[in-house]
């Protein structure tokens, strides 16, 4: 798959690092030196967001949270995501009161998807810290991470596929009706990681057999 990343941070890095081993992949930001820096860091390849949008299957917004549609219209507004896969790694969280910053039950996610009608939209890789997502092994206790995510049915697959490839084991909880769930879960993780947690502070779904249901 051809992976345009908006963003070129922590998780930008992270993820794109490990998606490099299969896939083509592009990190795109505001300040071209550093996406040049920060691709080169990673071994993919640099491009201004527009670019990057525009040649990927697979668009990964991986600003910060309150910066996705401004990073959206900088990539070229809805039109330019029209038939991409975007998955929405962000986290509207507050720092101050670990609550979730959208107070209607309705995720960022499905934000995000209302504002690209023509994409499809899922939520993935929000509940974990980026020393996580960076681990070259994300095997704890004999067993791989399981990762859940939401997805609408266009996106499902490529999103497994997307989680599959950083190491970890895809588990859907079901559209994006549901990533409000996940964000409110990663309010956990990140109040635990403010307190002191580990980085590796993450939820662990227990369940008999390690294989995804999908
Ligand atoms: N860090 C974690 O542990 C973690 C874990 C799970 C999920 N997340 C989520 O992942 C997202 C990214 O986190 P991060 O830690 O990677 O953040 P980060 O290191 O602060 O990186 C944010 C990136 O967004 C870019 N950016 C900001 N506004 C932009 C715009 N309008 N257009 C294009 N690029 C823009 C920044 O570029 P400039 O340098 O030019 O400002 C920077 O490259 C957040 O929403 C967070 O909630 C983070």
């Amino acid at each position: 798959m051809k992976i345009g990343v908006i963003g070129y941070g922590g998780m930008a890095k992270a993820l794109a690092g490990k998606w490099a081993r299969k896939h083509e992949v592009v990190l795109s930001g505001r300040n071209r030196a550093n996406a040049e820096a920060a691709a080169a860091a990673t071994g993919v390849k640099a491009g201004e967001p527009g670019e990057a949008v525009a040649v990927a299957d697979v668009v990964v917004l991986a600003t910060r949270h309150e910066d996705v549609f401004d990073a959206i219209e900088g990539a070229g507004g809805s039109d330019a995501f029209r038939d991409k896969v975007v998955v929405d790694i962000n986290n509207p969280i507050s720092v101050e009161t670990f609550l979730t910053t959208r107070d209607d039950r309705r995720s960022l996610t499905q934000a995000i998807a209302d504002a690209l009608p023509g994409a499809h939209v899922g939520k993935a890789f929000n509940m974990a810290q980026v020393a996580v997502w960076a681990d070259p092994d994300m095997t704890y206790d004999g067993r791989r991470m399981v990762t859940l995510y939401t997805a609408d049915d266009g996106a499902d697959a490529t999103l497994a596929e997307l989680i599959e490839d950083v190491g970890a084991e895809p588990l859907r909880l079901g559209g994006n009706e549901h990533a409000y769930q996940l964000e409110a879960a990663a309010a956990i993780v990140i109040k635990l990681l403010f307190a002191g947690g580990d980085p590796h502070t993450i939820l662990n779904l227990i369940r008999p057999e390690a294989k995804p249901i999908r």
